[in-house]
């Protein structure tokens, strides 16, 4: 996938900003505060409708604007004409997107249609942070890779709402435990079908991991990853399975569920744990192998959903290179040449052969 245009209107620090990007690595320089981030969150938006930093679209709405306005000419792979994609937003009409004019009736219809991956400064927290940050990479990727995944964990929010605000009435009304029943089989079923797609993935993504880590790190180091979950898992996987243990489990939980008002198991309770040489990264990695890590992580999302799509995903690199000697920086860029469109921002520009620059200084002065 390539983008080949983006206008940025009213957006972050952009008032009217037009970019064309070329194949391969691009590298978007200028000073700090200049609005180079503000476009990697741009293209993200248009590719997957929102930000890959925790922002709200209020957040980027430029500051005393009505609306922003995102427009961009996407080109897939495979050799379909390029699709245009708008997303707008304002306050009082909240946000719409469109694909070739025509508007989403749900955002989670674009994702995978664009696939995009970001690698920021804010990834310290997949390996530091809390299980939901890993949830959230987990469910990123199989989410763009498998639309059933999609659909399984935006019911599964909704039935786990649902159930949460039954378990808190049953605390004082005990009659409609009934219905609590039918939530908690669909919770379960819903949950095994999850749960058995993460367990699938985590399985699939160690030989990615791996041949990231092949590729960009230099040292004798062996990821891998486990499916953390607080099921005791069955020995055989299956759907059957799986709903078998997860049926046990609430029913063990269920008097103190009701007692505290929550539902207590299940795949948003779960987690991902990365190991190095067999041992926990999270508690005994140093800081340049947590770096390490989060980079050939992302370079293995890239692989991951370019083999099961066969589309290359645009690769957005934020800030990479303040993190690197010379030597990582140059084998990162020849990696990235294969790997079809890239961005990376960087205060300082520097030479490499071949590839597109955009200094954002320029940019950002000639419109003030
Ligand atoms: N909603 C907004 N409206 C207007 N300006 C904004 C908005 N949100 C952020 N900004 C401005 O955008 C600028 C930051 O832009 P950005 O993060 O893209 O900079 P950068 O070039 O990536 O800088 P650095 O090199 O420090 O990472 C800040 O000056 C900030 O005040
Ligand atoms: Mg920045």
């Amino acid at each position: 996938m390539r983008l080949l245009t983006l206008d940025i209107r009213s957006f972050r620090s952009h008032a009217d900003t037009s970019l064309q990007l070329g194949d391969g690595v691009t590298l978007i320089h200028g000073r700090n505060g200049t609005g180079k981030t503000n476009i990697l969150e741009a293209i993200h938006y248009v590719c997957l409708t929102k930000s890959f930093l925790s922002s709200s679209d209020a957040d980027c709405l430029r500051f005393d604007a009505a609306h922003f306005e995102l427009e961009a000419d996407l080109q897939s792979d495979a050799a379909q004409p390029a699709q245009a994609v708008r997303v707008y937003y304002s306050e009082a009409e909240g946000k719409n997107v469109f694909i070739n004019r025509a508007p989403l009736e749900s955002f989670s219809q674009i994702v995978g249609e664009f696939p995009c991956i970001a690698l920021s400064p804010a990834d310290i927290a997949l390996t530091q942070g809390s299980p939901q940050d890993r949830r959230k990479f987990l469910d990123a990727t199989v989410s763009q890779t498998n639309k059933a995944y999609l659909a399984d964990l935006v019911t599964y929010r909704r039935v786990l709402t649902q159930r949460n605000k039954l378990l808190s009435e049953l605390r004082f009304r005990k009659n409609s435990a009934s219905q609590l029943d039918a939530w908690t089989e669909s919770l379960i079923n819903l949950s095994a079908s999850i749960i058995e797609k993460r367990l699938s993935f985590t399985a699939e993504f160690a030989s990615y991991i791996q041949k990231a880590y092949s590729l960009f790190s230099s040292f004798e180091e062996v990821p891998s990853l486990r499916y953390d979950s607080e099921l005791v898992l069955p020995e055989q996987i299956s759907r059957e399975s799986l709903t078998a243990a997860l049926t046990q489990k609430f029913r063990l939980l269920s008097d103190e569920e009701i007692r505290r008002g929550i539902t207590l198991s299940g795949p948003h309770r779960d987690d991902l744990e990365f190991k190095i040489n067999g041992v926990s990264l999270r508690k005994y990695a140093s800081q340049g192998q947590h770096k390490t890590f989060i980079i050939c992580l992302r370079l293995a999302q890239h692989f991951y959903i370019t083999a099961l799509l066969g589309e290359r995903p645009v690769f957005l690199l934020d800030d990479v290179f303040s993190e690197l000697d010379r030597d990582r920086v140059d084998n990162l860029i020849e990696l990235l040449r294969p790997l079809g469109q890239s961005v990376i921002t960087t205060t300082e520009r520097r030479e490499f052969e071949a590839i597109r620059y955009i200094n954002t200084s320029g940019l950002f002065e000639s419109k003030l």
